[in-house]
C-alpha cells in the first residue's frame, strides 16, 4: 500500500501522522516539548528537541502502522512559522530558535523600517517589519550576541532545520519564507534588495522552492535515526497555517479557515497579492503555486486556555487523568455554565503581546470586570469568549479590506469543541464548518507529499481526493445579538489601555 507521511512541528508538540493515498490516517503520534520563556515577552524553543520529537514519532507511527518504510511514498514538513534556527558551518545549533510569539524586536523592526522606508518594505515583502517575523531576530543576534552571529552560517526556519536533518540540505520554500520580511512576495524569490539594505549575506539562507517541490532525500543516517527508508523524497512542505490551509482544503478564492491552536488564526486563499495598508493582516505566498494568502494571528489563542489550565486547574487536570479524559473537556463543560458575556467579564487574550490587528508587543492580557461573584467557570468562559473576540476583530478587518469569504472552515485543538466552534459561528455572524479528517496541517504537508512524489498532479487534485467536509455549523442569531455588546466593549478596551501597558513595559 502507498502512504504519504505529514510531520507537523508545532509549538506545543511534533505531531507526526501516516495516512493512505485516500486520506485516512494510518497512525498518528505526538511528542511535547518545553517552550522557554527567559523573559516577559521572549519566547525559545530548543531545535535539538524538534529532531528528537521527529525521530520519535516517525518511528512510532511507522511501528503502529506496521509498513515498510519503502511504501512511504514521500515525506511534508509543516511547521510553526517565522523561528529563527541559526546553525556553525557543521551544522550545529548556535542558540536556542527564537520564536514567533517572541516580542524582544521592536527596537530591529523600527531599524529595519527606516532602512528601507516602510513604502519600500510593503512593496517588496508585503508586510511591515513585525517583532514576530524573522528578520527582526537576526538583527537582534547580530546586535546582542555577535559571537554567535559571527559563527552562524546558516540561517533555517524551524521546518527547515527538520529538512536539514532529514536530507542534508538547505532549503526552504515559499510560504514559510513569506513570513521573514526578507522574501519578495510578489515574485516568490529573495529580494537581494532587502537582504542588501539589511546587510545579511544571502549564502545564509537556504535555496527557495514551492511547497510541492522535492527539496532532496532521506539520508542513510537520517534514515537510521527515523525508520524511513534512505531516498524516500521530502517536499518543501509549508508553514503551519499554509499546511492547515491544504488539509482543509481552502485553495481557492473564497475559502477560508479559522485555526484554534497555540496562536488563533484567519487564513483566507487570494488569486493576486493582497495588502492591507496598514499591516493589520499579513500577506504570504500560497502553498498552491501561482497563489497568495491573506492571514491574521492572535498570539495566545489556545495558548490562554493552555496558561489558564496549567496555572488554575490542576483540580480538573486530575479528575481529567482519573476520567481517562482531556481536561479541556472539563472545562469548557464548567464554561457552558457560565451564560453569555460571562457574568460581565471580559479576557484580553495579549499574553505574548499581540500581532494582529493592533500590532503591539507590549500589550498584556487582563481580566476587565471582575468580581467576587465570579468562579472558576466564569473566568474560563470569559477566556474562549477573549479569543473568540479577537479572531472577530480580525475577521472584520478581512471584511474591510473586501477579502472575499464564502465558506469558513474551523480547525485545531479549539475547533475540536463543538462549544467553542458554535460561539465562533454565533460571533462571526456565518456558517463555521469542519472537516473529516482532524489532522489539519499533517494532512496537508502530506498532500504537498503526494503531489511531489507524484501521486496527483496538482495540490487542488491531491485536496479533491482526500478531503470530506462535514455539514456546516449555523450561528444562532440570538446568542449572536447577545455577544455583540461584549465584543464592541472588547474592541474599545485596548485603545483605552495602551498607554498603561507601554508604561508597565519600561517599568
Ligand atoms: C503565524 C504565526 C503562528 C505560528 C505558530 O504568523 O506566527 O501561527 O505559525 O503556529
Amino acid at each position: 500500500m502507498d502512504c504519504i507521511l505529514g510531520i507537523d512541528l508545532g509549538t506545543s508538540g511534533t505531531k507526526t501522522v501516516l495516512f493512505d493515498t485516500e486520506g485516512a490516517a494510518l497512525a498518528s503520534h505526538t511528542v511535547e516539548y518545553p517552550l522557554y520563556q527567559p523573559k516577559n515577552g521572549w519566547a525559545e524553543q530548543n531545535p535539538e528537541d524538534w529532531w528528537q520529537a521527529v525521530k520519535e514519532t516517525v518511528g512510532a507511527v511507522l511501528k503502529t502502522a506496521g509498513i515498510n518504510a519503502k511504501s512511504v511514498r514521500g515525506v511534508g514538513l509543516s511547521g510553526q512559522m517565522h523561528g529563527l534556527v541559526m546553525l556553525d558551518g557543521d551544522g550545529n545549533v548556535l542558540r536556542r530558535a527564537i520564536l514567533w510569539c517572541d516580542g524582544r524586536t521592536r527596537k530591529q523592526c523600527e531599524e529595519i523600517t527606516e532602512t528601507l522606508g516602510r513604502e519600500k518594505l510593503i512593496a517588496i515583502t508585503a508586510n511591515p517589519a513585525l517583532p514576530g517575523f524573522t528578520a527582526g531576530k537576526i538583527l537582534w543576534v547580530r546586535e546582542h550576541e555577535p559571537e554567535i552571529y559571527e559563527k552562524c552560517r546558516h540561517i533555517l526556519l524551524p521546518k527547515d532545520f527538520i529538512r536539514y536533518k532529514l536530507t542534508g540540505e538547505f532549503a526552504t520554500e515559499v510560504s514559510d519564507a513569506s513570513g521573514m520580511n526578507l522574501l519578495d512576495v510578489p515574485n516568490r524569490r529573495w529580494s537581494g534588495e532587502v537582504l542588501s539594505a539589511l546587510d545579511i549575506d544571502p549564502a545564509l539562507l537556504g535555496t527557495m522552492h514551492e511547497s510541492a517541490d522535492v527539496t532532496g532525500v532521506v539520508t542513510s543516517a537520517a534514515a537510521e535515526a527515523t525508520g524511513l527508508a534512505p531516498g524516500t523524497p521530502v517536499v518543501g512542505g509549508a508553514g503551519d497555517n499554509a499546511a492547515a490551509a491544504i488539509g482543509t482544503g481552502v485553495v481557492e478564492t473564497g475559502r477560508a479557515f479559522t485555526t484554534i491552536g497555540t496562536s488563533g488564526v484567519i487564513f483566507a486563499h487570494s488569486d493576486k497579492v493582497t495588502i492591507d495598508p496598514k499591516g493589520r493582516v499579513h500577506s504570504f505566498c500560497s502553498a498552491v503555486p501561482g497563489a497568495w494568502t491573506v492571514m491574521s494571528c492572535t498570539l495566545a489563542a489556545g495558548l490562554s486556555l493552555q496558561w489558564f489550565r496549567n496555572n488554575f486547574c490542576g483540580a480538573e487536570r486530575e479528575t481529567a487523568a482519573g476520567m481517562g479524559v482531556d481536561p479541556y473537556e472539563l472545562m469548557t463543560a464548567a464554561a457552558e455554565k457560565s451564560p453569555i458575556g460571562a457574568n460581565r467579564l471580559i479576557y484580553l487574550p495579549y499574553l505574548m503581546g499581540e500581532r494582529s490587528p493592533l500590532l503591539d508587543s507590549d500589550a498584556r492580557g487582563a481580566f476587565i470586570g471582575l468580581s467576587a461573584m465570579h468562579t472558576k467557570r466564569d473566568l474560563t468562559r470569559a477566556v474562549l469568549e477573549g479569543v473568540t473576540y479577537s479572531q472577530r476583530q480580525c475577521l472584520d478587518v478581512f471584511r474591510e479590506m473586501g477579502v472575499p469569504i464564502g465558506q469558513m472552515m474551523a480547525c485545531g485543538g479549539g475547533a475540536a469543541s463543538p462549544f467553542w466552534r458554535q460561539m465562533l459561528a454565533d460571533v462571526y455572524g456565518c456558517p463555521v464548518q469542519t472537516v473529516a479528517s482532524r489532522e489539519g496541517p499533517a494532512l496537508g504537508a502530506a498532500i504537498l507529499a503526494g503531489v511531489g512524489a507524484g501521486v496527483w498532479g496538482s495540490v487542488e487534485e491531491g485536496c479533491g481526493a482526500v478531503i470530506r467536509l462535514n455539514p456546516p455549523q449555523g450561528p444562532d442569531r440570538a446568542a449572536g445579538a447577545a455577544y455583540e455588546p461584549f465584543y464592541r466593549l472588547f474592541c474599545s478596551l485596548y485603545p483605552a489601555l495602551a498607554q498603561p501597558f507601554h508604561t508597565l513595559a519600561a517599568l
